[in-house]
């Protein structure tokens, strides 16, 4: 089957997902014959639920050895996108488009889609999601952004809302990407940590710690004491990377090979900012069908 998607073109079906034809080409090529390394750790988000921020954090914190005391990262002069490459476009297209010695690899493919090369083996995975009415919202003005450097006329807000509310987007139906990655992680809680963007915001120190930990290089006492976490928090802190040339006024490749702004992955980073798009009704629509979609899953998003 397909259907009319949010950014015009025809989504497939596929495997129980939305896809429009360059992400489902990306997919299947990956299934066929992507093979990760033993020490990829996987950075897996439905777009726009904080992947700019987590590629930017997950980079920060394997590379702090080698830049200590230095303001020498990558993230000053590249964006996060292109410090981490991703599965199902970058390495789709050509395997060896990436720095082996970074063993982060990123990819929007829902869990029960990913190669089973990457099931079977002992690779990481790090999920991260957001709260549905914030995530529509981030997306649609992506999307509009993306459709007006094309000069193409982006579809009303209400009529993606009512796509989005269907399952329709790339990646989509939302809540069963969350879903998958959810009910991973309590089946190998050793291999998937599930996070959340919210609480990401809310403490971001923890999380920063934990995320260490979890990638297997933990901040030792003598790191934590020099403020090692705080400086990455403020290194990958939406004010300071969307205020970074590159992320202002560069430009990235994305699928097709269309330079698009690097600066339409920073909109506005915070919570909540659905209510100042959306209506009361609209809102309380998605969460009524975020709540009866994962009901009985023990996952509750914060709202
Ligand atoms: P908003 O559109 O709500 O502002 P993704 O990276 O998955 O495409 O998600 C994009 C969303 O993350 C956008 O949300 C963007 O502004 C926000 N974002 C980008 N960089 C961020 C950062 N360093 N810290 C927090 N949020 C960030």
């Amino acid at each position: 089957p397909k259907v009319k998607g949010l950014n015009g073109c025809d989504y497939y079906l596929y495997q129980c997902f939305w896809y429009d034809p360059s992400f489902l080409e990306g997919i299947m090529s990956v299934q066929e014959r992507f093979n990760p390394q033993s020490t990829d750790i996987f950075l897996a988000s439905f777009p726009k639920t904080g992947t700019t921020w987590l590629k930017a954090l997950t980079f920060a914190i394997c590379t702090r050895s080698r830049l200590s005391g230095s303001t020498t990262s990558s993230l000053l002069s590249k964006m996060p996108h292109d410090c981490v490459p991703f599965m199902e476009y970058d390495l789709a297209q050509n395997p060896s488009n990436r720095d082996l010695a970074i063993p982060l690899v990123s990819t929007h493919v829902p869990y029960t889609c990913l190669p089973k090369s990457i099931i079977s083996s002992c690779c990481k995975i790090i999920y991260i999601c957001r709260d549905a009415k914030d995530v529509f919202v981030s997306l649609w003005y992506f999307l509009a952004r993306l459709q007006m450097s094309e000069n193409v006329e982006p579809l009303l807000l209400e009529e993606a809302f009512e796509l989005f509310c269907n399952g329709i987007a790339n990646f989509g139906p939302y809540w069963n990407h969350v879903l998958g990655y959810w009910r991973a992680s309590l089946e190998f809680p050793e291999k998937i940590l599930f996070l959340t963007y919210e609480e990401m915001k809310k403490d971001t120190a923890a999380h920063v710690k934990k995320l260490a930990e979890f990638m297997g290089c933990s901040f030792t006492l003598e790191e934590e004491e020099e403020g090692e976490v705080q400086k990455i928090i403020g290194m990958c802190s939406f004010e300071k990377l969307s205020n970074l040339e590159v992320n202002k006024n560069g430009k990235c490749l994305l699928d097709i090979s269309i330079p698009i702004p690097n600066s339409i992955y920073f909109r506005k980073g915070e919570i909540g900012d659905w209510a100042n798009h959306l209506t009361p009704e609209m809102g309380a629509r998605l969460d009524d069908i975020m709540e009866r979609k994962l009901k009985g899953s023990g996952l509750k998003l914060p709202r």
